[in-house]
């Protein structure tokens, strides 16, 4: 609910989707809303001073360096009075300046003076919002600084380009920054277990068996499920420095106890940690000393996480898992799918250099119970996380639906 009127900093850059922000500052106003406009120094090419101050009925700030306010500098000054700070369009320049914390503009430094909710909507040419840089300092926004993020649509660009890129409607804006942001939380609601990195199965105090796994997966699907309003579980075998849970285990069993402890209140589970198959089946209290002879640890199997719970989880319980192969990549996967009864694969080849474990990138193939395959070619793990977050987003919604069409029935 928008409630009472509020003081709203517009932060315009130098886009083309500058010229939109005529027309979103009426509709602000006209709900009551007190509009003050600061321009990046590029942004002047893109709109005019003088209609930006008559429709917001106040100055337009741009200038760093502009008379005082009340004694105090523009940009603190601006900063103590906000409610809200919208940055629409939000450039790549502007967003990687954000993530870095560079005050050469009046805007960004009002962004590091000022403690109150910011909002970002982005504009830009789908090559430049796709690129690593910018999903990077995205990321670094909505996980470090709690920045929420009005993504950009699909669509024809002005530069020629269709694709991803086109700043979100001054309907979505206005709906985002005054009500709430049911819809860009769409799985506000909903519990999600995350687990992330690879565990270690003690030998002895200094020796284990592990694997590869740099836990950066996982990391990146906790975010989004989280930015995506999800209440998220982490059970991570890597440290990770969160505002939402984090439990830190070390040994399969462990990462066992805690998602046994935890799935049943849960709606997904989403298993991007490399679970050891086997541990030694004795531990050594000591360290085992070097002698002149080989030595043979005995392993036993540890037991498969996803398939007992794919076989005892609610019909209303969505499991995600993931399969490093080798070899026969697919069709393994969908072995697995169907062995363990889980709702979703996500399916890598882990022979292809430079990407999958410890990179920041992975190509997978995401593969669905109701027969779905989607081909994901290189890119950041930040993506391909969205990209699975809005499958299982999906998943919900067709679950939504069966029960409507089954309550029709009755
Ligand atoms: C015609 C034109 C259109 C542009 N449109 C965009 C855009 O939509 N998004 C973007 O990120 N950069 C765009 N740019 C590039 C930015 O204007 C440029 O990176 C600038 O330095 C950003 O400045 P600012 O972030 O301080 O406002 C455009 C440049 C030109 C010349």
């Amino acid at each position: 609910m928008s409630g009472q009127s509020k003081n709203i900093i517009l932060g315009i850059s130098a886009g083309i989707a500058a010229y939109r922000m005529y027309d979103l500052i009426s509709e602000l106003k006209k709900l009551g809303h007190n509009v003050t406009v600061v321009l990046t120094s590029g942004a002047k090419h893109f709109v005019s001073e003088l209609p930006l101050k008559i429709l917001s009925s106040n100055h337009v700030y741009c200038d760093m360096f502009s008379p005082e306010i009340q004694n105090k500098p523009v940009h603190i000054e601006l900063a103590d009075n906000a409610d809200l700070v919208l940055l629409a369009p939000a450039t790549a320049d502007i967003i990687a300046k954000a993530a870095c914390g560079i005050c050469d503009e009046l805007i960004t430094s009002i962004l590091l003076a000022t403690h109150v909710p910011v909002y970002i909507a982005p504009a830009m040419n789908t090559n430049m919002w796709e690129h690593f840089t910018t999903q990077k300092n995205i990321e670094t926004l909505v996980t470090k600084l709690g920045y929420k993020i009005i993504p950009p649509e699909d669509g024809d660009l002005a530069c020629g380009y269709s694709g991803v890129g086109h700043i979100a409607s001054n309907e979505k804006i206005i709906k985002t920054i005054l009500y709430g942001d049911s819809e860009t939380k769409p799985l506000l609601g909903k519990k999600i277990i995350v687990t992330a990195g690879g565990t270690r199965e003690v030998i002895d105090p200094v020796r284990f068996i592990g694997n590869k796994s740099s836990g950066k997966m996982g990391l990146a699907l906790a975010d989004t499920a989280n930015s995506m309003g999800a209440e998220v579980v982490l059970v991570s075998t890597v440290p990770a420095d969160r505002k939402y849970q984090v439990i830190e285990v070390e040994s399969a069993q462990e990462l066992q106890e805690v998602i046994e402890s935890e799935f049943d209140r849960a709606d997904a589970l989403i298993m991007a940690a490399a679970v050891s198959d086997f541990r030694p089946i004795t531990t050594s209290k000591q360290k085992i000393k070097k002698k002149n002879e080989d030595i043979t640890i005995e392993l036993t199997r540890n037991p498969d996480i996803l398939e007992i719970l794919g076989r005892t989880k609610r019909e209303k319980q969505v499991i995600i898992g993931f399969s490093a192969e080798s070899e026969n990549i697919e069709k393994n996967a969908i072995e697995k799918l169907q062995k363990k009864k889980i709702d979703m694969i996500i399916a890598n080849d882990i022979t292809i250099p430079d990407i999958g474990f410890g990179s920041d990138e992975n190509a997978v193939t995401i593969l669905t119970r109701d027969g779905s395959k989607e081909i994901l070619q290189r890119q950041s793990k930040v993506q391909i996380a969205r990209h699975i977050c809005n499958k299982l987003i999906d998943i919900f919604e067709t679950m939504k639906e069966t029960k409507k069409h089954d309550f029709n029935k009755k």
